[in-house]
Order: C-alpha cells, then structure tokens, then sequence
C-alpha cells in the first residue's frame, strides 16, 4: 500500500484521473471498478472533461459499480444507477449495455448477487477499482463486521451510514434505503489494483484506523491493507491524522512509479 498526500481535494481527484487515463491507454479494454458518493463527483466531472477535450476513448471500456441501494429501480434519482448514468456515462462514450450496477429492485436479490459475481469473472476481473469511504470505514457499503472474505451481497445499513447519506434524500432519514446490494471486502481484494481517494477533515480519523491501523472487519477498509497493488490518495487535510506522513511523501517525490505522476 502507498498513501499519496496532495495538496487539497481538486489535486487529489486529478491524481486520481490520471491514474484511470493511464490505466484505459494502456488496456482500452479495461474492466473499471466504479464509485459513488459525493467525493467521486469531481473525479467523474474531470473524467468527462479529458473524454470532451482530449478524446479519451471508453468505448472498449466496461465498468462495474459497487453498490447499490435495495428497493430503488433505475429511474430513482437517489438510485446510483442514475448517479452513474448522469454524472459520467451520458457524459462520455461508454456503451451503456457494457456498464453493470446491481440492481436493487430485483426479486431475488441473491440470485443478483451471484449474476453479479459470475459477470466480472466473465470479463475476466476488474483491473482498477476506485474507492471511496465511509465515515464507519466501509468501501463499497461493507459496514462494520463484513467478512474479509465476503463476496456481492446484500448488507445491512448502520444508522451512521444512513445519516451520512441522509443529505441526498433531502434530509428525511424515512426514506434513506435500510439496505444495499454490495461487492464484498473480499470481491474488492480480487481487483488488480485499487485506489482510494478521501477528502476533507471528516475522513482524517477513518483513513488513519484503516491505512495505520490493525486489519479489522470493523473497519472494512482495513482490509485493502491485504491488496497487493492499492494506493489511498488524500487531501492534505484528510491526512492529518497520519502518522508517518514524512516517508509517503518521500515515497511519492522518489519512487520511479510516480514520476510521470508528479
Ligand atoms: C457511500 C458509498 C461508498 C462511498 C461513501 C462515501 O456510502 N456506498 O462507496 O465511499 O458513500 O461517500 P462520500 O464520498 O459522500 O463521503
């Protein structure tokens, strides 16, 4: 694991562009593990920005998101099959029938979850994924106590992580979904590589316990500490629970990898 420290938030999400741009050259074809929340919203706008002014082509690409919210069906604002759909992928030239989500409204859910799995063995895995975390540590929505090992599933929702999403359904906690459909910690683990990126002062605590802290199910984001190719990108302010922050910056400033990154 490395952990990249930049400046503020915008630098952070271009880092992290750069790293999904390097990734769809080298292999146009790529399988992209997708992300939502409010922290990606940049990452996307700056993705449809290099798609429009430098032709970065998705069309071979295929993506798989995370998660999903149990009992919202596509055409739900709130649903994250919208989000997708209109933050990056009317936005750029991906092929719609190639951009899988879960989906939240099936009748058996687990019978999804399984398709869900089979489908990125099929495409051969995903190369990079792209995370972001929750106040309670969780990627994707791997809440506290999901097994390291667990694959797609439906998880239960902690009240926390209802309250964090709560602005998006206009504040009323009634109808923020009690459950989601999610890639495990250990559908994540599986991917190539993985990057996360966290921002801003609330994530500070949560990325410290899970990069330089033990590996727990409580805080599934721990996990990746058991990827073999993962990067955690963050803000200067999300990193100022960090302990050894002076040997990521070395690392970052020295290591060959990153210099075409600088
Ligand atoms: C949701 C998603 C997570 C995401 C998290 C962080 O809970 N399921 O995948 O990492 O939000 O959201 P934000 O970026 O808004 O802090």
């Amino acid at each position: 694991m490395e952990i990249i420290i930049q400046p503020n938030a915008d630098a952070a999400a271009s880092l992290v562009v750069k790293m999904v741009e390097q990734t769809v050259r080298q292999k146009p074809n790529a399988t992209l593990g997708l992300a939502t929340g409010r922290t990606m919203e940049v990452v996307y706008d700056k993705l449809a920005d290099k798609h429009a002014s430098e032709g970065l082509d998705f069309s071979g690409c295929s993506t798989f998101n995370l998660d999903e919210y149990i009992g919202l069906p596509a055409e739900d604002v709130n649903s994250y099959r919208y989000y997708m759909n209109e933050l990056l992928f009317k936005q750029i030239n991906i092929d719609l029938g190639n951009t899988y989500l879960p989906n939240g409204v099936a009748e058996d859910i687990d019978a999804e979850c399984e398709v869900y799995e089979q489908r990125i063995a099929e495409l051969g895995g995903i190369d990079f994924q792209l995370l972001g975390i929750g106040s309670t540590g969780h990627i994707g929505f791997n809440e506290p106590l999901s097994a390291l090992r667990s694959r797609t599933r439906a998880k239960a929702l902690t009240p926390e992580t209802r309250e964090q999403n709560a602005p998006m359904f206009d504040n009323d906690l009634n109808v923020v979904p009690k459950r989601a459909i999610t890639m495990g910690v250990g559908t994540i683990l599986d991917s190539y590589r993985c990057v996360l990126l966290a921002t801003g002062k609330a994530k500070a605590s949560i990325v410290a316990q899970a990069t330089e802290g033990p590996v727990t199910s409580m805080i599934s984001a721990s996990a990746l500490q058991l990827h073999p190719r993962c990067t955690i990108v963050v803000d200067e302010d999300a990193a100022t629970e960090l302990i050894n922050t002076e040997y990521y910056r070395w690392i970052f400033a020295n290591e060959p990898e990153w210099q075409e990154f600088q």
